[in-house]
């Protein structure tokens, strides 16, 4: 670990003690007994070694006595990212697993969101869903809202109010027979679309950005696909969508758009696959899917909660991985019923160790590389790995401080153990109360008077 230095402005904070996260070539690195300084614009300036204490201080101008030193128990791990979850379906989490996606989105979802018109209502259900994501370590979260530009440009304020950072996306969908009074004529979606890019825009929050939200291809027609392609380059923004989550939906897509070989075609042809666009689930992409991925630089969501719940596929994250396409972990609330990204680091490592049940040749996921995925990975996968990730000089300084002893937790520490270990009992056995405090750009977000939840 050299005593590297960004430049940046005077250090506000410095921490010292275990600093855990991962790097491109390493899926675990810890650094033990190590300073970290975070400056005025919430960026880290320095990382060091806790001996080089006094150096550091006369080089970054902080009084050595102001450190803040982490307890035996505890350590850094970067902010956890949410790469797909739905905002608005929060307010039915936890219920209606029974029915597979189509029929689900028919009975449970459409009607649900629907209501999104009503702004007292989204108030209520977005400060939920941010406060609760944010106490469970969420640092970045990528959401789809409703087709409601109002709503939605009040989830991003939300967001930026509670100082979470967030792709926020207004869902766009001109087709949907089932529930006829939810959903948009083509020049409506378009124009909306475009009036929530400038309000949010214009709203010149530091976190949070518009993303481009096409629901999936068979709520949309060519025509409205072709012209959110366009947008989304004109404006050089994000996209996010679903792909090849359930059979039934690979069946209703090849119906739909005849001319399309393929699930990927249909995007790749309106210019929605870019290395900004994130793609939830892929569970039944074929190899030849996953190149034009790997090729456009698109990423995918793993959402194993909600790929088990609706019983949509396990996705091979491995062979997603041997593709060398961009992965990271996703809630997808409220197809998945937890809203914790700690849920889908255990439920990635239960659907790896699933196929290697089936076929032994797997070569199941490790931890480390399943804690790599729920943040850097996630980082990458939201093209946001320049600014967050892990803990590099220059990057914002997103984390969050874990207590694996946390009194009235639900980890039992028997003895001492290595940081490795700790980390390793957080993920799988730790909650919201080992999370003592969470950090966005430096900003301490939990705890917040704001954030008590009665
Ligand atoms: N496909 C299209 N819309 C949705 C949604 O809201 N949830 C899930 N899981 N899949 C979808
Ligand atoms: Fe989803």
């Amino acid at each position: 670990m050299a005593n590297s230095e960004g430049s940046s402005g005077p250090v506000t904070h410095v921490f010292r003690g275990t600093f855990i996260h991962s790097t491109p070539e390493t899926a675990l690195q810890v650094l033990e007994d190590a300073l970290l300084g975070v400056d005025t614009a919430g960026k880290i300036s320095f990382i060091g070694k806790g001996e080089n204490l006094l150096e550091l201080s006369q080089k970054f101008g902080f009084n050595p006595s102001d450190v803040n030193q982490l307890a035996q128990h505890e350590f850094f791990m970067p902010g956890m990212i949410d790469t797909h979850i739905h905002a608005s379906q929060y307010s039915y989490a936890g219920t209606a697993l029974d029915m597979p996606l189509l029929q689900w989105l028919n009975t449970y979802t459409f009607p649900v969101e629907s209501h999104f018109k009503d702004l007292e209502f989204a108030k209520k259900v977005y400060t939920q869903v941010v406060k609760r994501t944010l106490r469970n370590g969420t640092t970045t979260a990528c959401y789809f809202a409703t087709i409601h530009t109002d709503a939605s440009l009040l989830l991003g304020q939300i967001a930026n109010d509670f100082g979470q950072r967030a792709l926020v996306g207004k869902v766009c969908m001109d087709r949907n027979n089932s529930v006829k009074h939810y959903r948009e004529t083509v020049q409506e979606s378009v124009d909306e679309t475009h009036r929530f890019i400038k309000e949010l825009l214009n709203k010149k929050y530091p976190l949070v950005k518009p993303v481009v939200t096409p629901r999936f291809a068979p709520s949309c027609t060519e025509a409205l696909l072709e012209q959110l392609g366009t947008i989304a380059k004109n404006n050089n923004l994000h996209i996010q969508s679903h792909i090849s989550e359930n059979i039934d939906e690979l069946k209703l897509v090849k119906e739909l758009f005849p001319d399309s070989e393929t699930y990927t075609d249909i995007y790749h042809k309106f210019n929605l696959l870019t290395d900004k666009t994130i793609m939830a689930h892929g569970c039944h992409l074929s190899d030849k899917e996953l190149t034009v991925f790997r090729e456009t630089g698109t990423s995918l969501s793993h959402c194993p909660n909600s790929n088990v719940s609706l019983c949509s596929g396990i996705l091979d994250a491995r062979n997603v991985l041997n593709h060398k396409v961009k992965l990271g972990l996703g809630t997808d609330v409220a197809g998945g019923y937890s809203s914790s990204i700690l849920d889908a680091v255990r439920r990635t490592l239960d659907a790896s160790k699933v196929l290697t049940i089936q076929n032994p040749q797997h070569q199941t996921l490790t931890f480390e590389e399943v804690f790599r995925l729920a943040t850097l990975g996630g980082s990458q996968a939201l093209s946001l790995d320049d600014q967050i990730g892990n803990f590099e000089i220059g990057k914002d300084f997103d984390a969050l401080r874990v207590n694996v002893a946390a009194r009235g937790g639900p980890i039992d520490l028997v003895q001492c153990k290595e940081p490795k270990i700790l980390l390793e009992k957080f993920l799988n056995l730790g909650d919201d109360r080992n999370i003592v405090e969470v950090f966005v750009a430096g900003r301490k977000v939990v705890p917040c008077e704001d954030l008590a939840l009665e």
